[in-house]
């Protein structure tokens, strides 16, 4: 094989119909990158055909592999295969044609030694074209819940069209990668970002393959597990995690002393003034149930050492209050606006309040304490 800049690694699991097309269309885009095809024994016969097509080109190679260990182990062992032989950039691509090689240069070119290319389908001028609804509602909303799960940026983040530079291999290390199947994709692009390195995203337009079958629906339980617990593992999480845990144990703190307040003021004034005397048992319930929740997340979910406690308690009510207001407005848009029943408005309400509660206790509130955690 001559020596190149570039190596796109293709794994391939029976694409006997699809490789020697796939071959001689990225010979023809003439970007002089080598190709290394990953083969892990397919029956069909693919290994094979590979192996001629490499005797004949020399811009061709293969890695024979004895059994079929997934799409994640087989880019690792591509990878290091080319970090191996001094490849500056390596591009992951799938051998169905679902990848089009026109986007090949275009990806080359705006990867760099700090930034890692994603050929996107969900940026704008993505596109996916001959997918079933249904399984463009599976994907899109796997990597929705991916991105959330992980704090991914990338829209695409389960794509599998990509182009890393060397750079990125030398700082992670390939035999710490923790998945062998889909989720491969997953976790490269999520230790791109936490590494460091730039995202890119170059719309693509996604076909779906014509020859061959996909092997993607047996191993997305396998593929959602490891995403589970890739996101245990983060602090992120952990954080946000614990976060709700401290909010409903204090909804049942302020619950408590809501009546408790109002018991004792009823008892001691008399029932005459209600409605006043409510607002003040509901006043009382949310600066002991404000106050609690703020030294739990202070001492637990965001470990704050801040000397200045009463600064961090005033912004940490002020944010409370604006949470209470979003968590009434939600509630008031979705009951009487829209006119869906009151579960459905107390669910998005409060998860709207928490959602802002939380993003501006971390970004505001606990501020210094939450930079070092991430650190
Ligand atoms: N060597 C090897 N071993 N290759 C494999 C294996 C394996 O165990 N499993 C799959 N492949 C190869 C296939 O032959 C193909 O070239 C490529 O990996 C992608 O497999 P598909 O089965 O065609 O995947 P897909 O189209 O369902 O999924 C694509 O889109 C996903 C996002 O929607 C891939 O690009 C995924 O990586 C991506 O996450
Ligand atoms: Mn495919």
């Amino acid at each position: 094989m001559a020596r190149n800049m570039t190596l796109i690694v293709i794994p391939t699991y029976n694409e006997r119909e699809n490789l020697t097309r796939l071959l001689s269309a990225i010979k023809k885009q003439n970007i002089g990158a080598d190709v290394l095809v990953v083969d892990d024994n397919s029956p069909d016969g693919t290994g094979k055909i590979a192996r001629k097509i490499s005797q004949k080109e020399k811009r061709v190679g293969v890695l024979h592999r004895k059994k079929k260990e997934g799409l994640g182990k087989a880019y690792v062992a591509g990878f290091k295969w080319g970090m191996k032989k001094g490849y500056e950039k390596l591009i992951s691509m799938d051998a169905d044609f679902s990848h089009p090689v026109e986007a090949l240069r275009r990806m080359i070119k705006l990867c760099s030694a700090d930034t890692v290319v994603t050929g996107s389908r969900y940026v704008k001028g993505g596109k996916i074209v001959g997918w079933s609804w249904d399984r463009y509602v599976n994907s899109s909303t796997a990597n929705l819940i991916t991105r959330l799960l992980l704090s991914i940026k990338t829209k695409d983040a389960t794509a599998g069209f990509k182009c890393y530079p060397v750079e990125f291999f030398e700082k992670i290390s390939l035999d710490k990668i923790r998945a062998s199947g889909y989720a491969f994709q997953v976790e490269m692009i999520m230790l791109a970002q936490d590494n460091g390195f730039k995202s890119v995203e170059t719309p693509i337009t996604f076909v779906d393959r014509k020859a061959g079958e996909s092997k993607i629906q047996g191993e997305l339980v396998k593929s959602a597990k490891l995403v589970f617990s890739l996101a245990a593992e983060r602090e992120a999480t952990r954080q946000f995690v614990k976060f709700c845990i401290v909010g409903a144990i204090n909804t049942l703190v302020d619950w408590l002393f809501f009546f408790l307040a109002r018991t004792s003021l009823t008892a001691a004034l008399g029932t005459r003034n209600l409605q006043t005397l409510k607002q003040i048992a509901k006043a009382i319930s949310f600066i002991i149930s404000a106050t609690s929740s703020y030294i739990m997340n202070r001492k637990w979910t965001f470990r704050s050492t801040n000397p200045r406690v009463a600064r961090e308690l005033i912004q940490f009510f002020i944010v409370a209050t604006g949470g209470l207001i979003i968590n009434s407005l939600v509630f008031y848009l979705i009951t009487a606006q829209v006119g869906w029943r009151d579960i459905f408005g107390l669910v998005i309400a409060t998860a709207a309040a928490t959602l802002w509660n939380f993003v501006l206790n971390k970004k505001w509130t606990f501020k210094n304490r939450t930079r070092l955690t991430l650190e």
